[in-house]
C-alpha cells in the first residue's frame, strides 16, 4: 500500500517494541524506510526485533534496555539511543500492561503497576522526547496507542481503563499546546488484537472466535498488520495535517455495542426482515 520511502527521514523510537503491536509497528516502519528503535525492560524479544528487521533488510534497527516507569532509565537510554542512531524524531508510546481482575481485589501495587506503565510511561517518553524536540526547535511526531474503552471505562480492567483514558487526554492536550513546536500527537483506538501479552492476560482460552463473530459487525478479530499500517500513516508526512486526533480500529465493535437496535443484525437477515414484513400495517 504504502511506497517503500514513505518513512524516509523517520527515526522512530517505539515502547514495548520488542513484542506484540510495538515490535509488528517496527516492522512496518523499517519495511519502509525508516530507522527504528525499539525499547523495553526484556533485552531478549528487542534483540529479537531488531534480528528480524536487520534479516528483512532493514538496517537501521537499534534496541535499548529500560523501564518506562522509570523516568531516569528511560532518558539515559534515549540519550545513548541518540549517540548511536542520531536524532530521534518520532515517537509511539506502545508499551502497556494489563490484567483481568475485579476491582474490589486490587491490590494498590496492581492498580500502580499498570497505572505506571501506561499513564506515566508514557508521560516520561514523551517528555523526554518532547524536550529535545523543544530545545533542537525540529519537531517531532508522536502516536499513542490507547484503546477503545478509554471513552467508556470497562469492567475488570479499570487501572488500565483509568491510564487509557489519560492517554487520550495527554494527547488532544498536546497537540494544541506543542504544535506551536511543529509537534504531532496523535492515538490509535485498537479493539481485539491478538497478541501473546495481552490474550494470555484477557481473553480467556476458547472464548476469542465467539467474542470476534458476537461483538464485531466485520465478524473478525484486527490483526497487527492492520495496526501497524494505520500506524504507518499516522507517522508519516502523509498526515501531516492530523494532530490530536484519535482513530478507533476496531471492526465496528463499539459501535454495534452502543446501538440501540444493532443487535438484531446477529440474526439471519432474512429471517430477520420477515419479521419486520410481519410488522408491517397491512394496507
Ligand atoms: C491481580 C495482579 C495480576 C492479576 C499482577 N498483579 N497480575 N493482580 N490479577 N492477573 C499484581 C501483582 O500481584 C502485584 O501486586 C502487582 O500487580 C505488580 O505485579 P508484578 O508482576 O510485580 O508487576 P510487573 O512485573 O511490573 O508486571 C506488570 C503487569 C504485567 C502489568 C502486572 O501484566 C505486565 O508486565 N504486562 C505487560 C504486558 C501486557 O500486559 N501487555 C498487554 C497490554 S494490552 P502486589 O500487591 O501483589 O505486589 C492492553 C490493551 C488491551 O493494554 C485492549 C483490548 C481491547
Amino acid at each position: 500500500m504504502y511506497a517503500n520511502d514513505a518513512l524516509n527521514g523517520s527515526t522512530i523510537l517505539i515502547t514495548g517494541g520488542g513484542t506484540g503491536l510495538g515490535r509488528a509497528m517496527a516492522e512496518r516502519f523499517a519495511g519502509v524506510g525508516a530507522a527504528v528503535a525499539v525499547l523495553g525492560r526484556r533485552e531478549d524479544p528487542l534483540a529479537e526485533t531488531v534480528a528480524a528487521i536487520q534479516s528483512a533488510g532493514g538496517t537501521a534497527a537499534y534496541a535499548a534496555g529500560a523501564d518506562v516507569r522509570d523516568p531516569a532509565s528511560l532518558e539515559a537510554a534515549v540519550a545513548s539511543l541518540e549517540e548511536e542512531v542520531g536524532p530521534i524524531n518520532g515517537l509511539v508510546n506502545n508499551a502497556a500492561g494489563n490484567f483481568l481482575c475485579a476491582s474490589e481485589d486490587l491490590s494498590a501495587n496492581a492498580f500502580n503497576s499498570v497505572v505506571q506503565i501506561v499513564l506515566y510511561g508514557t508521560f516520561h517518553a514523551t517528555q523526554a522526547l518532547g524536550r529535545r524536540w523543544i530545545e533542537r526547535g525540529s519537531g517531532g511526531v508522536m502516536l499513542n496507542i490507547s484503546t477503545t474503552y478509554a471513552w467508556t471505562g470497562s469492567s475488570f480492567v479499570l487501572p488500565s481503563a483509568c491510564a487509557k483514558a489519560g492517554v487520550l487526554a495527554m494527547t488532544r492536550s498536546l497537540a494544541v499546546e506543542w504544535a506551536t513546536y511543529g509537534i504531532r500527537a496523535n492515538a490509535i483506538a485498537p479493539g481485539p488484537i491478538p497478541t501473546e501479552g495481552a490474550f494470555s492476560r484477557l481473553m480467556p482460552p476458547g472464548a476469542v472466535e465467539a467474542h470476534a463473530k458476537q461483538r464485531i459487525p466485520l465478524g473478525r478479530l484486527g490483526t497487527r498488520e492492520e495496526l501497524a499500517d494505520l500506524a504507518t500513516f499516522l507517522m508519516s508526512p502523509m498526515a501531516s495535517w492530523i494532530t490530536g486526533e484519535v482513530v478507533t480500529i476496531d471492526g465496528g465493535e463499539v459501535l454495534k455495542a452502543g446501538g440501540e437496535f444493532n443487535g438484531f443484525t446477529d440474526h439471519p437477515r432474512e429471517q430477520f426482515k420477515a419479521a419486520l414484513a410481519s410488522m408491517r400495517p397491512s394496507k
